[in-house]
């Protein structure tokens, strides 16, 4: 790191949590750290023993082949043992006499929104079993995969935590996915049911959730498949308030709090298959009985980007992702049984699985569920509901820390936020700017940054500092988190061991919240991650460690995007604009940007005769949002009358990245066909990029 300037480069651990914490110093949490890759059995066997298990493992504590010369990729954690996880978030705490604790404090989009408030441990269960019961009798049953596309609602842990009572497999997906996107997640996934809300405020735009839903059902139903049931939270119109169910169609009255725009929602219906949530919930059964599942039964799956375009189904399994969420959360965030802690993700991305639903619920921690922005009514927001809840434990994305910066330090001083104790990141690299003004301005110097490098697949953290034992330094995930084995990895397959020398961030040995597959394609995941190196799991990051031995993260080395800390695949957005009866060929490349810390640049070759202009840019952005999601939309699209391509006819990304930036050392292309389109390219960028 540069130490020329006069901020420290190391962070030691805030004395007052280092006298709380679990982890009290770096001696102990080598000490843990090399008892959990040495004695895996030993170390996760303490964790599992706090859990409730109705029989213990039948076979090896944990067995799998991580090589795949030697046959297929297999990872199994404590198999023939049974249990469930939602009995375990939610049951045990209530047995142990924590029924009354909070689990979630629900905070709506317009600060004026209290009609949901909090939820006890108990009361959570009495939801659950209620919704639990209903999917029963809606024939769905062990198994089955049951699609969930929902705002930030109380009902959204529900219907997740229902599933996993009876062992039905949820597949979340995120309520900014264009209906498109839900469909084929829904077909890859052959979903029975799906569970919804009419809409959603978000800042100050309506979202009819219902009729994109019905749109993707529709899609569905073209490619042959039928849903059974679609659920609906009623969650736009005031509880209790009866709606006109006119047969097909329920219009909104405009009755909304000051500050919300007015206007009206239409629901429309398709009898047989749509139900109100609140229709079914009143009658339902408070008592429902987990089903015991297998420790290595699929408990959820969850779509991330794949650089081939099409999305993979992550697998995770009940028993070793039940520990590795539960641990995880436990450490990386000290979790202290009176800490109020906020994850700002959605549900709909694995942060949120993780870290908002089954993490802290497996602690029986009380959090918040905000369903609004960071900007809304005001960039204050975040602090608000810090100085609201006196919130201890905060967790949220660089992309917002880099956006609230830029309004000044006056939104954030105004609150009180003295109840922080640890400030933590994931997403993507935090720069050491955002860092600093998280840890100065919003922590007051009084908290521990915590960087936490992880993914979808990985189920959990994998590289993180621990808040009372680890000193940090800005921009580095620092040290492994229990378990993990991390190797910086050369592109022939040597392991690095120089310092500050990039390679491939790869892990040696599985852990418990490993994804197990890829949903319906395990050929898939043998390619995707274990083939490149045999014998490690291969991120598709790529890292380097300083003369300290601290881990720096340096970002994707695949044609992978990360937008804002959404995984974009660049070929599924060229995919998009190829759609689009002018483009005969797309390129994308990634391109540095000042918030979302990268953007996508797109190149577009339009078909003979055909004109680019502003009005197809637009189009082609609109296409892109349509397709995808209005979070992918590109934000540069330039006229690329010929690509820059080898001999052999393969496009030269490399050289397009330099383009994107107007950097004209595009490097080495002796192996280019045709170095003529370099310069026309450089002419046509676009004036604002
Ligand atoms: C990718 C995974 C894990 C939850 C959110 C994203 C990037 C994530 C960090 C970090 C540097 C990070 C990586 C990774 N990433 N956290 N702390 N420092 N990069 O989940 O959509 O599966 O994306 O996000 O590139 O591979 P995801």
């Amino acid at each position: 790191m540069d130490n020329s300037d006069e901020t420290p480069c190391l962070f030691p651990p805030p004395d007052r949590l280092r006298n709380e914490s679990h982890v009290k110093s770096m001696d102990d949490y080598k000490e843990m750290y090399k008892r959990s890759v040495e004695d895996p059995e030993g170390f996760w066997g303490d964790i599992a023993k706090q859990f409730y298990w109705a029989s213990p493992p039948t076979g090896k504590f944990v067995d799998y082949n991580f090589d795949c010369r030697k046959g297929r990729i297999s990872i199994k954690w404590m198999e023939g043992a049974k249990t469930n996880i939602c009995y375990n978030a939610i049951d045990r705490h209530i047995k142990n006499g924590q029924g009354d604790k909070i689990a979630f404090f629900w905070e709506g989009n317009d600060p004026a929104d209290h009609d949901s408030g909090n939820i006890t441990y108990s009361q959570l269960k009495d939801k659950i079993c209620k919704f639990s019961n209903i999917l029963k009798q809606s024939g769905l049953k062990k198994g089955d995969r049951v699609a969930i596309y929902m705002p930030m609602i109380l009902e959204l842990t529900v219907a997740m935590l229902a599933c996993a009572r009876l062992g039905i497999i949820h597949s979340i997906v995120f309520a900014g996915f264009s209906a498109e996107s839900l469909a084929d997640r829904i077909l890859d996934g052959q979903c029975s049911a799906i569970v919804t809300a009419d809409g959603v405020w978000r800042g100050s735009k309506l979202l009819n959730l219902k009729s994109i839903v019905d749109v993707a059902l529709e899609i569905c139903s073209k490619r042959d498949h039928k849903l059974s049931h679609c659920f609906i939270v009623k969650h736009l119109l005031p509880k209790g308030h009866s709606v006109q169910q006119n047969g097909d169609c329920v219009d909104y009255p405009e009755e909304k709090p000051a500050q919300r725009p007015t206007r009206s929602l239409k629901i429309n219906w398709t009898d047989g298959r749509d139900v109100w949530w609140h229709d079914v919930m009143g009658t339902a059964s408070t008592d429902c009985e987990p089903e015991w599942m297998d420790a290595e039964d699929p408990l959820f799956m969850l779509y991330t980007s794949g650089s081939t375009g099409k999305p993979k189904g992550v697998l995770h399994t009940v028993g070793g992702y039940m520990l590795y969420s539960a641990t995880t959360f436990k450490y990386a965030f000290d979790y202290q049984p009176d800490d109020i802690y906020w994850c700002t993700a959605d549900v709909g991305w694995i942060t949120g699985h993780t870290y908002v639903a089954y993490g802290p619920l497996n602690n029986c921690a009380t959090s918040i569920i905000f369903e609004g922005t960071p900007f809304f009514p005001d960039a204050g927001r975040f602090w608000a509901i810090i100085e609201k809840y006196k919130v201890t434990k905060f967790y949220t994305a660089p992309t917002a820390i880099r956006a609230l910066m830029r309004y000044g330090d006056e939104y954030v001083t105004k609150y009180d936020r003295s109840s922080l104790k640890v400030l933590a990141t994931v997403g993507e690299p935090i720069n050491p700017e955002a860092w600093l003004w998280y840890h100065n301005v919003v922590g007051n110097k009084q908290c521990a940054v915590v960087d936490t490098f992880w993914q979808t697949e990985t189920g959990g953290h994998t590289i993180t500092p621990l808040p009372g034992a680890t000193p940090t330094k800005p921009g580095s995930a620092t040290f492994p988190f229990f378990g993990i084995v991390p190797v910086i990895m050369s592109d022939e397959g040597v392991e690095i061991t120089d310092p500050n020398v990039e390679g491939y961030l790869v892990f040696k040995q599985p852990w418990p919240g490993l994804m197990r597959t890829v949903y319906g394609d395990h050929e898939r995941y043998e390619t995707t991650y274990f083939k490149k190196f045999p014998g490690y799991y291969c991120t598709g990051d790529g890292a380097k460690r300083d003369e300290d031995g601290y881990i720096w993260v340096t970002g994707r080395i695949d044609d992978m995007v990360n937008v804002s800390g959404h995984l974009l695949s660049t070929a599924e957005i060229e995919s998009a604009l190829v759609e689009h009866p002018t483009v005969a060929e797309a390129a994308v490349v990634s391109h540095p940007h000042k918030i979302k810390g990268e953007c996508t640049y797109c190149f577009v070759t339009l078909k003979e005769g055909k004109e680019f202009s502003d009005a197809l840019v637009k189009e082609l952005m609109d296409r892109v949002r349509k397709k995808i999601g209005p979070f992918a939309q590109p934000d540069f699209v330039q006229n690329a009358p010929g690509l820059p391509k080898t001999r052999s006819g393969k496009i030269m990304r490399r050289v397009l990245r330099k383009i994107a930036v107007g950097d004209k050392n595009v490097g080495d292309i002796t192996t280019m066909a045709d170095e003529t389109v370099i310069d026309k390219l450089f002419q046509l960028r676009p004036p604002e990029a």
